[in-house]
């Protein structure tokens, strides 16, 4: 069960978020709904809180509770245009500012409308914060033509819902506790424009830190020139290089340590103050390895932390080398991917790991990242809880 605060908005759609939070209701979840003057033109709030089976609330901040996840099905024009410059003038954009966790939204309009460059820019924003949108369709809209701008019918939304929540459990282990997360890949400057990096894209730490906020932790997540953006709801602490990584990974205390990001392991011994002009000479660069920030973590690390280390090499000499890296690293968990095979790994989609414990080893079969994602913080409540 999960609490979920469901924000209305005015549109002819809005009757339709009746049958949304009857599912929701029915499939044992908590919902508070946010009616917004607007919608309450179609549909009474009491009608919602009837449904919701709750009282009008007394409390002024209803709204600002802690709550696992906010939708807003339907999504007016006017309410994606506040949301996404952050005003924050009726409870339901209060609630928006105020709220850390997931975000679905279902945005209704006629086609004109959702066309429109404004709303585009302001779907864009939504979009880069890591709100999520389901819809909108294309169909029959109220004014009788057909186009884009249909509210998702309230059975898909209620399905996005619950793969949002997936394994939602009030009761996972990493509910409440601090999970530190590190992804994408770290550029050594060469000169202030010029950089070695690597072709990580942060999609697997950010499918990892997404997981583990479903599951109740708070999350904080390293990017390192980060490709896809990061989950609405954690802490985005940007580390572009390997120091500001490792400067800001041993600066903070967590219960799992995920370290998904490709940390370079040399940089430019002396990196140029001014860009390098072209002059037609050949520059040789000498490279440094960079201090081990897995190490340093593990030195460092306080009675029962979890930390799991992630490695790409190629090959069965490659899954060796990450075999003895457990040891060697005192490390809880090593997550192997092969980046010798195509199609997975780094700047992919899909991955494929074998997941190397302490016990024993598991091979995770080519999957979408946030399936893989999953399937490892599965792993890692399972040692949290035999630590525990
Ligand atoms: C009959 C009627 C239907 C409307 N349907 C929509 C709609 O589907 N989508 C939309 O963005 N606005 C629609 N509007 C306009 C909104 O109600 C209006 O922009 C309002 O200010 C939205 O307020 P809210 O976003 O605070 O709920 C409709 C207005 C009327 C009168």
């Amino acid at each position: 069960m999960a609490r979920i605060l469901l924000g209305v908005t005015g549109g002819i759609a809005s009757y339709k978020a009746c049958e949304l939070l009857r599912l929701l209701v029915r499939a044992g979840h908590d919902v508070l709904p946010v009616v917004t003057a607007s919608a309450e033109r179609f549909v009474t709030a009491d009608t919602f809180y009837a449904l919701a089976r709750r009282e009008r609330p007394t409390d002024p901040y209803p709204h600002l509770q802690d709550a696992d996840l906010l939708v807003i099905a339907p999504l007016t024009a006017n309410t994606l245009a506040r949301l996404a410059h952050g005003h924050a003038d009726d409870l339901l954009t209060e609630a928006a500012l105020a709220h850390r966790g997931p975000v679905l939204v279902a945005p209704a309009m006629n086609s004109a409308m959702w066309e429109h460059p404004a709303t585009r820019a302001n779907v864009a924003a939504l979009v880069s914060r890591g709100v999520e949108l389901v819809g909108p369709a294309s169909g029959e809209l109220a004014e009788g033509e057909v186009g884009v701008g249909r509210m998702a019918e309230p059975e898909e939304i209620a399905g996005r819902i619950a793969a949002l929540l997936g394994g939602h459990d009030r009761s996972s282990p990493l509910r409440g506790k601090r999970v530190l997360v590190t992804a994408g890949g770290t550029r050594e400057p060469l000169d202030p424009v010029r950089y070695i990096g690597n072709r990580s894209s942060g999609r697997m730490g950010v499918a990892l830190a997404a997981e583990a906020l479903r599951r109740g932790a708070e999350v904080t997540l390293l990017g390192a020139n980060l490709q896809v953006p990061a989950p609405a709801g954690v802490e985005l602490v940007a580390t572009p290089t390997a120091a500001d990584m490792r400067r800001e990974a041993l600066a903070r205390t967590a219960d799992v340590v995920l370290m998904a990001a490709a940390v370079a392991d040399y940089r430019p011994r002396r990196p140029l103050t001014g860009k390098r002009p072209k002059d037609g000479e050949s520059w040789h660069l000498e490279l440094v390895p960079t201090p081990d920030v897995l190490r340093a973590l593990a030195a460092a690390r306080s009675d029962g932390q979890v930390l799991v280390a992630f490695g790409a090499e190629s090959g069965e000499e490659g899954l060796e080398r990450k075999r003895r890296m457990l040891q060697e690293k005192d490390v809880d968990l090593v997550v192997y991917n092969d980046v010798g095979q195509e199609g997975i790994g780094f700047d992919a989609v899909d991955n494929e790991v074998v997941l190397i414990a302490r016990d024993g080893e598991s091979h995770v079969p080519r999957a979408a990242k946030d399936i893989v994602a999953k399937v490892i913080l599965d792993e890692v409540e399972r040692i949290v809880t035999a630590q525990s």
